[in-house]
């Protein structure tokens, strides 16, 4: 056997024991060990930290501007432009207390609100900063230099084109896996692709293109951002590499001339500062099938995509005159709908849109690969579109695939509402809202939303000679769970993501029999019942109060 079938078995088994079955739910904790809990912030202690101005509430662009990128004048790298980047991404959004509970939430949603994903920014290109990998620390609103780049590189070089900056994700799964156990590597790669589509919502109020960078290995990543060095995770829960994406104020740069070991040897071979801390300090329970999929998962470096160069055309919207920065960090998971509130057709048809592949418009403009996530809905109250199960293919490949593996009965009709560009097709005429519950581990938001979509992957034939592009089929998923939860927010509703679902049963839902198409995640849209017991505080306030007490030092 090849290694590359050995790891598409290694996959293959991973994908069937996470699964969850009505009565069988995928391996977990016995119970919740409270002490194990995972602190949820990162930081590294003993490197130079920049704190970054707090200035997002003043970008005034609104949505239609950061939809048609032309409209947005392109900023300058600096600690403000990079400060409201993160600010809107991957900041905190608030806190949130009940009796003497308090927690925090961000602009990025994350299972279980555990957060795995950490960020990085790579740079020798920011007027006011240092060269150097810069981890995010949210909490203080800050940048931790890890490496100084500036003893290592000689006059006038530069590890980046000058209009370019690096960010990089990582993941700590034992944040997931302490609460969902084996299940819990999907959940962080879901909410990777979540990630990475704020960062990309983000980067257009600068008036900034991002590129994903394809080519890079993981080892390659994992050097970048220095989360291969065991010397500073002593004892400590390491981090796994996932992702660089290039913020390109131009849009011009094709990634594939970054010459990816040049970097590498310059960075790796920096001067590095900081220890990380441990986030469970009573210990952690080890979860042997992730790491064996995880490494199973391990991206060798691949031939660079092809620079896709877009053009953006003006795109109209129902809600573009929303202020972005407020919709992005107002963004909120409905813990309950309120089962009768009817979705108006036209906002129904603008978050379609928004994830079908004809209009390639943010975030998924930054996917540069072709689609291979397939949305089905279960429509329970839109206008104009009667209650039943359809289906959105968003390539031709994905139609096919759904044709030739969905039920003979399907009547694979256009409703009659749907515009000509949008490539919805009713299955059946149904009431579908029992189903939609059970099928998401009988949770009430499947059904008492406006509608549910579960996201199928193209599973077999994506997998078969790159068993590492299983990340993928979930990162992009995520980019679409987070276009609708950004679309839901603009039209006045609210989105939620569900990673809780009974796999199979959905196949056998759509008459699939085999691993053509996978689901990997359900979303559900609908209007929030907003629980009034909980308080809501701003996201930094603790920053204003304790330079409060600085001043008064
Ligand atoms: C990948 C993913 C899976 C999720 N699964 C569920 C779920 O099954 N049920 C649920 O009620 N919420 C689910 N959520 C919503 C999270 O609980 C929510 O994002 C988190 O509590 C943070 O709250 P916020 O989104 O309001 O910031 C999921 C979110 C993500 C990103």
């Amino acid at each position: 056997m090849t290694k590359s079938q050995e790891q598409l078995n290694l996959v293959r088994n991973y994908h069937e024991l996470s699964k969850h079955q009505p009565g069988k739910y995928a391996k977990g904790p016995d119970s919740l060990d409270w002490d194990m809990q995972p602190d949820p912030f990162r930081e590294f202690q003993a490197c130079k930290r920049i704190a970054l101005p707090l200035t997002a509430n003043q970008l005034e662009h609104t949505l239609g501007d950061i939809l048609t990128p032309s409209n947005v004048a392109t900023q300058t790298f600096s600690k403000e432009s990079i400060g409201q980047l993160l600010e809107v991404s991957m900041g905190l959004s608030a806190w949130k207390v009940y009796g003497s509970d308090r927690w925090s939430l961000r602009c990025n949603p994350s299972s279980g609100n555990l957060h795995p994903t950490e960020t990085y920014v790579i740079t020798n290109t920011i007027s006011d900063m240092e060269s150097g990998v810069y981890h995010y620390q949210s909490h203080q609103h800050c940048l931790e230099q890890r490496s100084d780049l500036t003893v290592k590189l000689e006059m006038q070089e530069s590890i980046l084109p000058p209009q370019c900056i690096l960010i990089g994700l990582s993941s700590i799964h034992w944040r997931e896996s302490w609460k969902y156990g084996v299940r819990a590597y999907r959940y962080c790669q879901l909410d990777l692709g979540h990630a990475i589509a704020s960062i990309r919502y983000a980067a257009a109020l600068q008036g900034w293109k991002i590129h994903l960078i394809r080519q890079a290995s993981d080892r390659q990543v994992s050097q970048i951002l220095g989360i291969d060095r065991e010397q500073d995770f002593h004892n400590c829960e390491m981090e796994t590499a996932d992702i660089l994406l290039l913020i390109d104020r131009n849009g011009q740069t094709d990634p594939a001339l970054l010459d990816m070991e040049w970097i590498v040897t310059k960075i790796h071979t920096s001067e590095w500062n900081g220890s990380a801390n441990v986030l469970s300090p009573h210990g952690r329970m080890k979860w042997p099938e992730i790491d064996k999929v995880s490494e199973a998962c391990n991206k060798p470096a691949t031939t660079p995509m092809p620079l896709i160069k877009k053009k953006y055309n003006s795109v109209s919207h129902t809600h573009k005159d929303l202020n972005a920065s407020q919709l992005l960090r107002q963004r909120r998971s409905a813990q309950a709908f309120d089962s009768q509130t009817e979705l108006p057709t036209e906002d129904f048809y603008q978050m379609l849109s928004a994830i079908s592949t004809d209009h390639q418009t943010l975030p998924l403009d930054c996917w540069n690969d072709v689609a291979h996530i397939h949305p089905v809905f279960y429509v329970h109250r839109v206008k104009n579109v009667a209650p039943g199960l359809y289906a959105l293919p968003r390539s031709t490949v994905g139609m096919a695939l759904m044709r030739e593996n969905f039920r003979d009965q399907f009547v694979w009709q256009k409703p009659e509402s749907c515009p000509d560009d949008i490539p919805l097709y009713m299955l059946v005429r149904a009431n579908c809202r029992n189903a939609a519950r059970t099928l998401s581990c009988h949770q009430d938001i499947a059904s008492a939303s406006a509608f549910c979509v579960s996201l199928l992957a193209e599973f077999d034939t994506v997998l078969t000679d790159s068993p590492w592009k299983y990340r993928d089929l979930f990162y992009e998923a995520g980019v679409v769970g987070q276009a609708l939860y950004i679309e839901a927010e603009a039209a006045g509703i609210r989105g939620t993501g569900i990673g809780c679902f009974f796999d199979d049963t959905i196949h056998e839902t759509f008459g699939i029999q085999n691993r053509s198409l996978q689901c990997v995640y359900n979303f559900t849209v609908g209007m929030p019942v907003v629980d009034n017991r909980l308080i809501s505080l701003p996201p930094y306030s603790h920053l204003q109060v304790q330079s409060r007490h600085l001043h008064k030092r």
